[in-house]
Order: structure tokens, then C-alpha cells, then sequence
């Protein structure tokens, strides 16, 4: 027996109305901050990532899934979305557009972490990327709009959490800092985050172990040796969230488990969770095209997983709109009444009205039990005597309630029963 690859899942149709709600709002948010979709390969070279999210991060050592092609190539199925929609941007040219170019993507995203609730080896993101622009206006905008998509989805109980972690110029002061800090800690440490003191000391400050946890609470914060540009600007990105209300909590620890990120970083957390079930997160990646070859130019973007979304949105019972049901089932008996039956389907469906019909080779009872677990709202029933007398029996499944009438009848109807 075949069975989907662990961490992966199928979308079953039952599950299909929240990914659809889900799929809508992202679809307006982008409408009103005036995003276009776009869409990139699932694979790509392996060095974009490499070099894009950084040889030091998990994410490239230990998650990726990288493979040789039959030419030789080395590829990667894509771990996040961002280093593809940069390649793209440099690839097409799009610094010749109007800036930002503001871009979307739902995408499949491969990962090889331990399966758990909320973490898969398969998941989909929806994200946003705004290129171009190095203002913190930007920054509050997408991050304005990322609670904005939380919150029309109808979930409650979630906290922005924000820090910035500097630039080239300043972070190497504060890991500096946090070297010397960590360096009498070190054997008390986990045994990643020994690799972690030497290879890359911000992620120090995220360890979920609870002992290396008591460490990063006292450890340096980055904001605390921001260059006086990295200080302007997280102090007035500040200023434009309290302008719009927004509340957010300074997290010293917030570093994200990418390397391309520069300055502002956020996440959205759920109430419960914390930050292992981040619903989003984002942030500034002002190096990111010129390290994969693009000119230097300034962005901003954010990704949510869609599974963890659907999760949030059962667990605080949020109503969606029910998959739509067929308006008509076509029932038959009969060689004759199944040609009737045919001929009528196409013309309801030409007419827009959504039918399912039946090949007629079950009873009549059996044909109407599947016509209610389909929840049709109307059978139309064709028998022998309904093609001799050329009408068909329309039975509303609600009522029981049945009435004879040609085919002509019920197509004019067909308007009213969609
Ligand atoms: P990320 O935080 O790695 O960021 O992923 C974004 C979101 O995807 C997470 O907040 C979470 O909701 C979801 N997610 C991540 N890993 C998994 C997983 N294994 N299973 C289920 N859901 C998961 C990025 O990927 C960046 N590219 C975001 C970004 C866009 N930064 C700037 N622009």
C-alpha cells in the first residue's frame, strides 16, 4: 500500500472551503495593497538558496531537499519563496519597473523537518514581496497588511512580535557582543547551539531548548547597537505602526531562521503556540538581489503558512462558506431516458447550472440517495413514462415535493434554481 510521504498531506475536498476562504482573502488583501501574482518554479538551482537564505541556516544544511537532474544539475525544491521571486525580479528585468514592484505567490514549500502539528515536510505559503523601496513606510505597510489578512480571515488572539537585527555595518558589533557573552556559557549550551556560537551567534537567541533559553534572555539585543540609520529607521517604523494602531511587542530574541534578513524582522504569533507555530513572518532583506547577483536594491516581504492558517481558523471555530452543491441531479431509467437525460445535462449546463447525473444503472431509490449525499436541490427524475410523455419529474429534495414539466420548463427555471 501506497502511502502519501511522511509529512506530507493530501487536501481532501472536505477540507477544500478553507483553503478557497483562505485563498480569497489572501487574493483581496493583495487587490487593496496592490500586489500581482506571480509564479515560480518549484525547483530551482540549488545555489540560489545557498547563497540567497545562507549556508549557515538549517533551512539550506539540514532541510533541503537537493537532487541531481539526469543533466547533472544540482536543484533544489524550493524551501521558501523569497530567493525565487529575487531571482525573478533580476531575471526580467523588473528594476526597470515603477518601484516597489509588489509581488505574491502561493507556493508549495519543501522542507525536511521533523513532522509535528503545524510543521510539515510539504507546506503551502501565501506571501507578499514589495521590492525596491527602502523606507520604513513599506515596512509598516506590510506588516499593516499581514495583521490586515490575519484579521479579515476572522482569527483573534494573535501578537505582532518585531525587532530589527541591524545592517552589515552594525551587526557585527553586536555579534561581537553576543560572542562575548556566549563564550563562558558555552558548555552549558545545547550541542547546536556550540555550532551556533561559532558559525552564526544570532541564531544563539532563538534556541527553543529551555537552557539554552535562560542564556538568550540576558544576551546582548541587537537593538541596542543599531548604526544610527538602522536606529532611524526601526524608530520610525515604530512611529508609523502606533500612526495606524497597530500593536506590536518588542522581541529581543525575534532573529528568524533565515540570513538574508537585514534590519526589520516580525512575526505573527498565535496566543498559543509561540513562536515554534508562527502563523507569519517577514522582514527587511536589503542584501538579498544584490547576493544573488541582482543589483543592490532594497525589499521587504512576508510568507504564512496556509496549513497552519486552517488550523487556527478550526481551533477557534471560524465559519466558512460550504463548497458549493450541484442545483440538479439528473435521475434515469431506462436506455431511452438516459439519452433524455444527457441532452438535458448539457443544456442546464450551458444554461450555468450546475448538474450531476447519473449513469442509471442503480434503482431509482439508490440514484436518490446519492442525489442527497450530493445535497443536490432538485432531482429531475426521467423514467419511461416521463420520455413518452416528454417531461421529466423535478423533485425538490427539501420539500419531497415533485412536479411534472417539459424540458424547456426547467430551463427556464434553470436561472432560479442555480
Ligand atoms: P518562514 O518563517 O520560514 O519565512 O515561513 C513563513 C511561514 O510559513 C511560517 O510563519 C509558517 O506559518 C509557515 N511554515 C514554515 N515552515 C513550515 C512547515 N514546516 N510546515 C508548515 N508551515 C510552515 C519564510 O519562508 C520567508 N520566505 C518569509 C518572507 C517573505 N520573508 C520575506 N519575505
Amino acid at each position: 500500500m501506497f502511502k502519501a510521504p511522511r509529512g506530507t498531506s493530501d487536501t481532501l475536498p472536505d477540507e477544500q472551503p478553507y483553503w478557497r476562504y483562505i485563498q480569497n482573502k489572501a487574493l483581496e488583501v493583495c487587490r487593496l495593497y496592490g500586489y500581482s501574482c506571480i509564479s515560480t518554479p518549484a525547483f530551482e538551482d540549488a545555489g540560489l538558496f545557498a547563497r540567497g537564505v545562507g549556508e549557515g541556516t538549517d533551512i539550506v544544511n539540514k532541510e533541503m531537499y537537493v537532487f541531481k537532474d539526469r543533466s547533472d544539475n544540482e536543484l533544489a525544491l524550493r524551501p521558501e519563496g523569497t530567493a525565487s521571486v529575487c531571482r525573478s525580479y533580476i531575471e526580467h528585468g523588473m528594476d526597470n519597473l515603477p518601484q516597489p514592484v509588489k509581488l505574491f505567490y502561493f507556493a508549495d514549500i519543501f522542507r525536511y523537518e521533523r513532522p509535528q502539528a503545524g510543521r510539515y515536510r510539504q507546506h503551502h505559503q501565501f506571501g507578499c514581496e514589495a521590492i525596491g523601496d527602502a523606507s520604513p513606510m513599506l515596512d509598516a505597510e506590510v506588516i499593516h497588511m499581514a495583521l490586515g489578512f490575519f484579521t479579515s480571515l476572522g482569527l483573534v488572539n494573535f501578537s505582532l512580535q518585531l525587532n530589527s537585527i541591524g545592517c552589515r555595518k552594525c551587526r557585527p558589533g553586536h555579534l561581537q557582543k553576543l560572542k562575548d557573552y556566549y563564550a563562558p556559557l558555552a558548555p552549558q549550551l545545547c550541542g547546536d547551539c556550540q555550532v551556533r556560537l561559532d558559525k552564526n551567534p544570532l541564531r544563539l537567541l532563538d534556541c527553543k531548548k529551555p537552557g539554552c533559553q535562560a542564556a538568550a534572555d540576558e544576551a546582548p539585543r541587537s537593538s541596542d547597537y543599531l548604526c544610527d540609520e538602522c536606529g532611524q529607521h526601526f524608530t520610525s517604523l515604530q512611529n508609523y505602526l502606533s500612526a495606524l494602531g497597530v500593536k506590536y511587542a518588542l522581541n529581543h530574541r525575534l532573529v528568524r531562521g533565515l540570513d538574508y534578513y537585514t534590519r526589520t524582522v516580525f512575526e505573527i504569533q498565535p496566543a498559543e503556540g509561540g513562536s515554534q507555530s508562527a502563523l507569519g513572518g517577514g522582514g527587511r532583506y536589503d542584501d538579498l538581489i544584490a547576493t544573488i547577483g541582482g543589483r543592490p536594491t532594497p525589499a521587504i516581504g512576508f510568507a504564512t503558512g496556509m496549513e497552519r492558517i486552517v488550523l487556527n481558523l478550526v481551533s477557534q471555530s471560524v465559519n466558512v462558506p460550504a463548497a458549493e452543491k450541484p442545483a440538479v441531479f439528473i435521475a434515469c431509467m431506462g436506455r431511452d431516458a438516459c439519452v433524455q437525460s444527457v441532452k438535458l445535462a448539457a443544456a442546464l449546463r450551458e444554461a450555468g447550472t450546475a448538474v450531476i447525473s447519473s449513469s442509471g444503472e442503480r434503482s431509482l431509490k439508490a440514484q436518490l440517495r446519492h442525489a442527497n449525499a450530493a445535497g443536490a436541490k432538485y432531482t429531475a427524475i426521467i423514467g419511461e413514462d416521463e420520455v413518452k410523455a416528454g417531461v421529466v419529474m423535478l423533485r425538490n429534495m427539501q420539500t419531497s415535493e415533485q412536479q411534472q414539466m417539459p424540458p424547456d420548463e426547467l430551463l427556464k427555471l434553470a436561472g432560479s434554481v442555480q
